[in-house]
């Protein structure tokens, strides 16, 4: 079984969605939940694009432990040294530096010719490796660049001493079949790709970016890069539960794994949903509110009769218990913490004693508390100081 690392930007990428703007209370909380379900990456931002981001990164570098914490930097000097004072402190602190390799985005966007494209990717590589022991180059619009350049570039960026390189599809433009021509055109063709790990990064434009990371993955990446939920610029990411639930349901096919904790993933879509504001659709593969619920009668029957019939995932792999708790006014702490638990919420024993005596409240005047109800109140009660 071929070990894949997961790298989630929902704090960067995912950030990118539009109108949605995360405080860095917020990510903090995201960051403690993804440290939870297991990333072995966490893009916590991209400091030098404000103060704000910059402090946010910061703070989760000194605080998340559990796993490696980077930051985005342009392929620039003064990029590379915020990224540096917000990550110094992480338990390994990572870059990500990023510089376009496709003809449209260096003659338009860059305005560079492919030889100063390579000088400043190699140059980039080499300042932050002067400071950051792991060093990620993306070739940003990989998908559309030529290969022979790409071929050119990463070579001289693994000399410049990158760890990993990264290969967007930027736009989301490729088909799985050509995703995994390319990996594949990569690991023959790169002299030196045995001193790094390749990571694909696909964007979900024309709804591939799952199919188009397997198909990486197949084809010799070891590292998968996405968003929970699959939030992003314009169509999203790619959602890292349904690649991680993907790996597992099918690992007779692909014979790779992820180290997710799976039953983390429907607490940290739970979180991510309430706090970016993003709605996960009702009928989105995994976290969807209808991925476990049978409608029609022949379904029912088989389900009623054998789970496999109609049922491939169980919801107790990605933390749905089916059992699921009601809470009226005879609920106990007990279940109200595990309830708190499983929307997403991380409360200090004084804040919940509060937000448990909230709730008597509340449902001594209603019947049953909902989700959203508890929502609300949980929510207030995490922001107020
Ligand atoms: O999609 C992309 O190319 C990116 C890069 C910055 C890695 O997000
Ligand atoms: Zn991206």
């Amino acid at each position: 079984m071929r070990k894949i690392d997961v790298f989630d930007t929902t704090l960067r990428d995912g950030e990118q969605t539009p109108g949605v703007n995360l405080n860095s209370i917020e990510k903090l909380e995201i960051a403690k939940q993804l440290e939870r379900l297991g990333v072995d990456i966490m893009e916590a931002g991209f400091p030098a694009s404000s103060k704000g981001d910059f402090e946010a990164v910061k703070k989760i570098a000194q605080t998340v432990k559990g796993c490696s914490v980077t930051g985005l930097a342009r392929a620039n000097e003064k990029d590379i040294d915020w990224a540096w004072e917000a990550l110094k402190d992480s338990a390994e602190p990572r870059i990500h530096v990023f510089l376009a390799t496709s003809p449209i985005h260096m003659t338009y966007k860059l305005k560079k010719t492919p030889d100063q494209v390579v000088e400043t990717a190699v140059n980039a590589v080499k300042y932050a490796k002067q400071r950051f022991p792991q060093v990620q180059w993306s070739a940003e619009d990989a998908c559309r660049s030529d290969r022979k350049f790409l071929v050119e570039i990463v070579t001289k960026v693994i000399d410049a001493g990158a760890t990993v390189i990264n290969l967007p599809d930027t736009v989301g433009y490729r088909s799985p079949e050509e995703i995994g021509h390319l990996f594949r055109y990569m690991m023959e063709n790169v002299p030196n790709i045995d001193k790094v790990k390749l990571s694909t990064h696909c964007h979900d434009d024309l709804g591939m970016a799952v199919s188009n990371s397997l198909a990486a993955i197949e084809n010799g990446a070891l590292q998968i890069e996405g968003t929970i939920n699959g939030i992003g610029e314009r169509a999203g990411n790619a959602s890292i539960e349904e690649v991680a639930v993907a790996l597992k349901i099918r690992n007779d096919h692909y014979k790779a794994e992820t180290g997710l904790k799976l039953d983390e993933i429907k607490r940290t879509s739970n979180l991510v949903s309430k706090l970016s504001g993003m709605a996960v659709p009702a009928n989105k593969a995994v976290v969807g509110a209808n991925a476990f619920a049978h409608e029609s009668g022949i379904h029912q029957d088989g389900v009623l009769k054998e789970k496999t019939t109609y049922e491939i995932i169980t919801p107790e792999l990605i933390g749905v218990y089916s059992n699921r708790l009601v809470l009226g006014k005879l609920s106990g702490r007990h279940a109200f913490k595990q309830k708190v638990q499983e929307l997403g919420f991380d409360l200090s024993d004084t804040k919940l004693n509060e937000a448990f005596q909230s709730f008597k409240d509340l449902a001594d005047k209603k019947k049953e508390v909902t989700d959203e109800d508890l929502f609300v109140m949980l929510t207030d009660k995490q922001t107020e100081s």
